[in-house]
């Protein structure tokens, strides 16, 4: 009997209030989150046990006037303590030992229905239950032991440590709470019980938060793993898309492949973020879609280009930027297709716009698409020589390229010593 003053009973009072705190907490995130939290089912269970425990105390008869102990409270409470204890074991062993849970559940309900329709039809006093409701929590108690015992010598037990260490501590309090039983005549304050019981429960809330940051991690690690995937799939459309640019023109095969790379390069050193210059590269690689609006006799053509074939050609930034305005979803995406032909000076096309109003992206793309074409194979040239490469590109800094990304590249040619940066991006 648990006294209604002392240690005891302030400890009983302490796991019922946490318990429901805990239940509370656990509702609340769960219906917040729309998550199954599994502590939810453990707290309901101590609250039963800590119920439990208040009507085995001296404080119900003080209150009421009456023996509770001998009330029907404290039956139901007692017998409903498995249910959830084992719905909630059931769940964090993943369902492994289901079939069991679910034998003992049935044994349980009908134990509980069996009492209750007796006692209520006044046939027999619930009292006469007790040693079956002991037996049930005895068998409850053993078979949630025997997996525990087995998922330990598996290593299964790794997944709910926390649980088992809380559960085992609840065990050995519990035997510590039998030898005191044993040495005081069957009289016992249920004190050691009754801490086995709250280090059970602050086990189980180090559980649930444990289990929920492993699974937000997962969580996030899956949704990451997705991104890339997808950015990959992105750029093997997106690469195979501008491989149909670059074939349409037989000198430029690879050239738009080439622009990504070296584009990506340049804003690394300038410092952007791996997913920018990721969405560079693909810009890069789209930078010349509008080509696609040009006739192929005029993109091929050997000779010189009449001012109605130039005109043409100058279309190019606009239609790529038309074609690529429909993927709303990557509004950046038409910037470097439409303006990667600007100049510094404000000399270049469609727009005239100059400096900084030229988006970054495009004026890094101008310096990137410049040297592709001066390294690359015309019809009317061979590539040309790299200290010509270099005093164009110097030539051209701030008036047809932006200073900052022509250093970059110039930087990025002093390091190509043996001239082959073009054989080794292919
Ligand atoms: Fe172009």
């Amino acid at each position: 009997m648990i006294s209604r003053y002392g240690l005891p009973f302030a400890l009983t009072i302490v796991l019922f209030v946490a318990s429901i705190l805990v239940l509370l907490v656990a509702v609340f995130i769960s219906v917040l989150n729309k998550i199954n939290m599994d502590m939810v089912y453990a707290a309901i269970g101590i609250m039963n046990v800590s119920c439990w425990l208040i009507s085995v105390s001296q404080f119900t008869p003080f209150v009421t006037g009456i023996y509770f102990v001998d009330g029907i409270m404290g039956f139901l409470f007692c017998m409903m303590i498995p249910f959830p204890l084992l719905i909630y074991v059931d769940l964090i062993q993943k369902g492994r030992y289901h079939r069991l849970y679910v034998v003992i559940f049935i044994i349980s309900l009908t134990n509980f229905l069996f009492w209750s329709v007796l006692h209520f039809n006044g046939i027999f006093s619930f009292q006469k239950a007790v040693g079956y409701i002991d037996t049930i929590l005895a068998a409850v108690s053993l078979s949630v032991s025997a997996t525990f015992i087995y998922d330990i010598r598996t290593g299964q037990v790794k997944t709910y440590l926390y649980t088992a260490v809380g559960y085992l501590s609840f065990v050995v309090f519990s035997l510590i709470e039998i030898i005191i039983l044993l040495f005081n005549q069957n009289d016992s304050s249920l004190i050691s019980m009754i801490i086995g019981i709250m280090t059970l429960l602050i086990m189980v809330v180090i559980q649930q938060i444990h289990d929920t940051t492993q699974e937000k991690h997962s969580l996030e690690q899956k949704l990451n793993k997705k991104n890339v995937e997808q950015k990959q799939m992105l750029i093997h459309i997106v690469q195979t898309l501008a491989g149909t640019i670059d074939a349409k023109d037989k000198y430029t095969k690879g050239h738009s492949g080439r622009v990504a790379a070296y584009s990506k390069e340049i804003a690394k050193r300038f410092g952007y973020s791996e997913s920018e210059q990721n969405d560079i590269y693909i810009m890069g690689l789209l930078h010349d879609i509008g080509k696609i609006g040009v006739p192929d006799a005029v993109i091929n053509k050997t000779g010189k280009l009449t001012d109605e074939e130039y005109a043409m050609i100058k279309k190019h930034p606009v239609i790529g930027a038309n074609i690529l305005a429909n993927i709303t979803e990557m509004p950046d995406l038409a910037l470097g297709a439409k303006w990667h032909h600007e100049k510094y000076s404000g000399q270049g096309y469609p727009d005239g716009i100059k400096g900084d109003v030229i988006p970054e992206q495009a004026r890094i793309i101008a310096v990137a698409d410049a040297y592709d074409a001066m390294t690359s194979c015309r019809s009317y040239r061979k590539p040309m020589p790299q200290e010509l490469v270099i005093k164009e590109i110097r030539d051209g800094s701030g008036t047809h390229f932006d200073p900052r990304f022509a250093e970059i590249m110039l930087e990025i040619i002093s390091e190509d010593k043996d001239y082959d940066l073009k054989e080794k991006i292919e």
